[in-house]
């Protein structure tokens, strides 16, 4: 159901429905070890969802979705079905594919059962493999030829079901034969560049190399990145773009520079209900995360660290966003509620 089985992925799916459990492929474990995490109970995938072995907006809505499907089929009472569809919803603030995907699934149960909740999920996982591919080929234009393009975080195959969006238009350029390179911020502090994006890229045979995230000014000051590409968590309704921390400062220096900033994202990822990027809310996680890196604490014990996860990138700053239904362009408020209705 996720993928085209004509189409060998390098990259196998990041989320499916097996044998009544959510099977997730473990990013806390990449790129060291290629292993899955079965989710038999809404607990472990709130715990894989909170712990990022899910992670990535489209695939937390695909995850929402099936755990909704989970919750229907292992919990009797509906109440309880309810309140596991609102923890599901809760394990992560940001990305508002989360919520989306539960919201769904949830409909469909009210409608039409356990089946209904688990078909819909399936739906979802597959028009999400789908639109990346048209994410890609729209957002493919945009990519000139052997085009140095600079990406964050990881908005790959990982971070969806399949294909990715970033990374799907980088990919969609290559398979179109515009010999595309990526510069891969590391993305402190979880990495997800440095694991995740590096891993994918070699996987797919697009040269790709690793910059720490401080080095992006110095690259595009000397002229060596022709476009940015990066995913969204959630997009307001006039454009504002939520994404990993790091991706405002990469608008910013690329407004400095000349260079087009580029969003990729499914519509599911836009929230008209949310006006601007300042009511977005940003996910909060545990200093640790910045204070030790690799199992080693790297400051003074006891010195405090922040750790916002995402940032908001204001709509002025975005050159094009790219979603399944086309490439929008500023003034965002009409095109974004034209393409997400
Ligand atoms: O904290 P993460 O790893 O879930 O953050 C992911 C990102 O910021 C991605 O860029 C975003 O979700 C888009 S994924 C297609």
């Amino acid at each position: 159901v996720v993928s085209d089985p004509t189409h060998q992925d390098p990259i196998p799916p990041t989320i499916e429905w097996r044998q009544g459990r959510v099977r997730l492929i473990d990013q806390r474990a990449l790129p060291g070890e290629l292993r899955f995490v079965e989710c038999a109970s809404v607990d472990d995938l709130c715990d894989a969802i909170s712990t990022m072995a899910v992670r990535g907006a489209p695939a937390l809505g695909a995850a929402g979705a099936f755990g909704v499907a989970l919750a229907a089929r292992t919990l009797s009472d509906d109440a309880n079905v309810r309140a596991a569809a609102r923890r599901l919803g809760g394990a992560r603030p940001t990305a508002i594919n989360l919520t989306w995907g539960v919201d769904r699934a949830l409909e469909a149960w009210e409608r039409g059962g356990a089946d209904a909740a688990l078909a819909e999920a399936e739906r979802i996982a597959a028009a999400d493999v789908a639109g990346n591919r048209a994410i890609g080929e729209h957002g493919a234009g945009l990519v000139p030829q052997s085009a140095r393009v600079l990406t964050h975080c990881n908005a790959g195959s990982l971070a969806t079901v399949g294909y990715g969006t970033a990374l799907g238009v980088v990919r969609a350029a290559h398979e179109a034969g515009k010999r595309p390179r990526a510069w891969v911020g590391e993305t402190r502090p979880v990495l997800q560049g440095a694991r995740l994006t590096a891993w994918e890229l070699d996987r797919l045979g697009i040269p790709v190399t690793l910059i720490a995230d401080a080095m992006a000014g110095s690259l595009m000051a000397s002229g060596d990145v022709d476009v940015v590409v990066v995913g969204a968590d959630r997009i307001a309704a006039n454009g504002d773009v939520a994404n990993k921390i790091g991706t405002y400062p990469l608008a910013v220096l690329a407004r400095e520079h000349g260079v087009p900033f580029v969003v990729a994202a499914p519509t599911s990822t836009i929230d008209l209900d949310t006006p601007t990027g300042s009511a977005i809310p940003v996910e909060e996680r545990p200093p640790d995360e910045v204070a030790v890196v690799a199992g080693e604490r790297i400051a003074p014990t006891g010195v405090a660290a922040a750790n916002r996860a995402f940032d908001v990138t204001p709509a002025r700053l975005v050159t094009a966003i790219v979603t399944e239904r086309g490439v929008l362009r500023p003034p965002y408020e009409d095109a974004l509620r034209t393409a997400s209705t």
